[in-house]
């Protein structure tokens, strides 16, 4: 058998094994590279932890603002965040609702107008929702507070993700 009737050149087959093994070694460094590249964002998208607020005890009718502190995972950069939660009880149920006002952001507070005692207040634009968070028709706000999701266990009560509500104004 002469030399011209092999199929492959000593020159081809020199060329494949060098891509080839040139190839493997290039993904042995590129897939650790990228794994370590996308893994934060593949992460950020994972289920909220639930943050301990407060005491089922504490709780009333009246809606009063809890602080609680979280951390944060936005893709490469962890950070803890403080925030506020108006929590109460309707009947048996516990509600967290958010301070911030729907509006244009600023911060509410429960039974600061004189006029309306039992309303959620904001003085930026003097926007007001009910005691449920619901928006009062006539004022700046055109949707409710947003509310947290809850989880009692043990006597203490825990916060999850944050939500809109879509309810119409009061
Ligand atoms: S920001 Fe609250 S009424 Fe405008």
């Amino acid at each position: 058998m002469s030399e011209k009737e092999h199929k492959v050149s000593r020159r081809q087959f020199l060329t494949y094994t060098l891509t080839g093994v040139g190839g493997f070694m290039a993904a042995g460094m590129l897939m650790p590279m990228a794994r370590f590249a996308i893994d934060p964002a593949l992460k950020a998208g994972a289920a909220s932890d639930w943050v301990a607020v407060c005491d089922l005890s504490e709780l009333t009718e009246e809606p009063q603002l809890f602080p609680f502190t979280f951390k944060q995972e936005d893709a490469w950069y962890t950070s803890e965040v403080t925030q506020n939660a108006y929590v109460m009880l309707q009947g048996d149920e516990v509600v967290a609702l958010s301070p911030t006002c729907t509006h244009l952001g600023c911060q509410v507070a429960f039974g600061t107008n004189d006029q309306h005692p039992d309303r959620f207040y904001c003085p930026c634009h003097f926007g007001m929702f009910d005691k449920q968070g619901i928006n009062i028709q006539g004022t700046p706000p055109t949707r409710p507070l947003d509310a947290f999701e809850v989880q009692v266990e043990d006597g203490k009560v825990y916060l999850g993700s944050i939500y809109q509500r879509t309810e119409g104004g009061a």
